[in-house]
């Protein structure tokens, strides 16, 4: 029997609503696959600094950093806006990363044909698309030094730097061509080379690195431009590859492809343990509500399931089931349409127990078989 430790950090908003509601889902996959499962929670966010004065413990750090699978559910709000910079609690999530070296962010946006009429965009725009950003999660200017704000002659003024080494470029390139070969064989390298240095290197070093992968097609897109035909033309896309600021930005616009950021999941991958976090961040205002939408945590499981816990069928079994929880016109709120009149409103919990019926009733033919 396998065994795994997990970690979750359920957050702040409705980071603790959906994160239950994944676990739920990946205790019910694991019972059905003979898998056993031991899960520690900590605090991590707003919700730590309240308990304990800082947005991460060590003790948090020691056990993500002992653990099989780290699963986060969201961090920050308004109330912890104008703390210091080190308090914050996206000052957590950034040094967990750093920590973890989980430097590869998988972001896939998978549109459900069923959802199409739930984007702002055209329906016939949508149709077929199915891209996956790679977004490098612990360098650029998220973590460039120097880093200050300084007053000189009365003006004040603020520093951040956008640095990249060759090998910080070379491993997240490595992970976006390794994905790439498993799906279309296409990436687009996104950058800002006409301005920007560090974006020379970038595209220089994504090109040496591509003569690795022969059977791989590369092209370079700058990022102005990439966010326009994320909109015009989004099936021109399979694998996006980019630095951590603009893989932010790009994967909020993606996001709309699939009706809400609701649906987004992520898997943060290294050379070691994986964090896994729905990309929705924690909307305070609809906090404790039971409304939140529950699948980009639940689709972030069966990233878990698929990076960490070598549960590939596990994995695709998940991502069936949301399928078909969709199919069957359930949905949350950000995704409902009152119009639509085969579609039945449910709330986060039951969204949950919803997948878990589904993941059970499929288990019932094989049994019998
Ligand atoms: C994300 C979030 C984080 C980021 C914030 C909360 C620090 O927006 O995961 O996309 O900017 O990386
Ligand atoms: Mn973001």
């Amino acid at each position: 029997m396998k065994h795994f430790n997990i970690v979750t950090l359920p957050g702040d908003g409705i980071g603790p609503e959906v994160t239950s509601a994944a676990v739920r889902i990946l205790e019910s996959v694991c019972g059905k696959y003979d898998v056993s499962l031991e899960i520690s929670e900590h605090k991590i966010g707003g919700v730590s600094y309240e308990t304990f004065g800082t947005p991460i413990t060590e003790e948090a750090l020691e056990d993500c950093k002992k653990s099989d699978g780290v699963l986060l559910g969201a961090v920050g709000g308004p109330k912890w806006d104008t703390l210091d910079k080190d308090l914050r609690p996206e000052a957590a999530l950034l040094r967990l990363r750093k920590e973890l070296g989980v430097y590869a962010n998988l972001r896939p946006v998978f549109v459900h044909k069923v959802l199409r009429s739930a984007s702002s965009l055209k329906e016939h725009v949508l149709e077929g698309v199915n891209i996956l950003i790679v977004r490098e999660l612990t360098g650029g200017i998220y973590f460039g030094r120097p880093r200050y704000t300084q007053e000189e002659d009365g003006i004040t003024f603020s520093v951040d730097t956008l640095r990249y080494s060759v090998p910080e470029i070379e491993r997240v390139a490595h992970k976006a061509f390794e994905a790439a070969a498993k799906r279309s064989s296409k990436i687009c390298s996104v950058d800002k080379a006409n301005v920007l240095e560090s974006s020379r290197l970038w595209r220089k070093t994504v090109n040496r690195v591509a003569g690795d992968y022969p059977e791989i097609t590369l092209e370079h897109m700058l990022v102005d431009n990439c966010a326009m035909q994320l909109v015009r033309h989004p099936k021109q896309f399979d694998v996006i590859l980019t630095g951590n600021l603009f893989g932010d930005i790009l994967s909020d616009e993606a996001a709309m492809l699939t009706g809400s950021i609701g649906m987004l999941p992520s898997a943060s991958l290294g050379d070691g343990i994986g964090l896994y976090e729905p990309v929705h961040g924690s909307a305070p205002d609809i906090a404790g509500q039971n409304i939140a939408n529950p699948l980009a945590a639940i689709a972030s499981v069966a990233l878990m399931c698929r990076y960490s816990l070598g549960l590939e069928e596990a994995a695709e079994e998940i991502e069936s089931a949301i399928s078909e929880f969709l199919a069957a016109g359930y949905r949350t709120a950000d995704i409902f349409s009152q119009q639509n009149k085969n579609e039945t409103l449910l709330g986060t919990r039951e969204t949950g127990e919803r997948i878990h019926e589904i993941l059970h009733q499929k288990q019932e033919p094989t049994l019998k078989d």
